[in-house]
């Protein structure tokens, strides 16, 4: 069996949902922000504040060729969909046989998880913590621009709101041995 990918908004519960498919499927976990931030040694968020975002966009593209071909749960991060490039990618490992996950999430929900994380997501925060309304707002305004892109580089879509992170990754799983 090929690639495990988990597509979705920042706050949709990819890394947590990687982590039980690894250990139920018995796959190798990967998780592209976590290998972006060991190899350029620093967190994210202090990366986009010093060299911007189209410097972490080009490693993020590198760090996903890197692991492309990979058996594994590639669990990535939320703006990986946003390039041309990364969504061919996608498309090219859908077609050799991978499973290219969305995990759809609302708003609402997504802007209340991102907020018990402060200062992680630079993109939200980058200019200082933004409250929950706000955040709400460029949650919004960030999915009108990104969801097309989810769904068009996904082979399977599964909705978020109502279901635990087991309940999610059970429904995954199951997909994926049905492969
Ligand atoms: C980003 C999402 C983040 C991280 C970076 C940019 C985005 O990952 O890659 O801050 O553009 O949506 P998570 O989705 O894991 O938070």
């Amino acid at each position: 069996m090929a690639a495990l990918f988990l597509l979705g908004f920042m706050g949709s519960g990819k890394s947590a949902v990687a982590r039980h498919l690894s250990r139920g499927l018995n796959l190798p976990l990967v998780d592209l922000d976590a290998y972006i931030e060991s190899q350029i040694g620093t967190s994210i968020a202090e990366f986009f504040a010093l060299h911007g975002e189209e410097a972490f966009r080009g490693i993020e593209t590198e760090a996903l060729k890197n692991f492309c071909g990979r058996r594994a749960v590639i669990s990535l991060g939320g703006g990986v969909p946003t390039r041309e490039i990364n969504r061919e990618l996608l498309k090219q490992a859908a077609a050799g046989g991978a499973l290219v996950v969305y995990l759809q999430t609302a708003p609402a929900t997504l802007a209340a998880r991102i907020r018990r994380a402060p200062g992680k997501r630079p993109l939200i925060d980058g200019d200082g913590p933004l409250d929950l309304e706000a955040t709400q707002r460029l949650v919004e305004a960030l999915m009108r621009e990104r969801e097309g892109f989810y769904l068009e580089c996904a082979n399977f879509r599964v909705e978020t709101d109502n279901f635990s992170i087991q309940d999610v990754a059970a429904h995954v799983e199951r997909a994926y041995r049905n492969g």
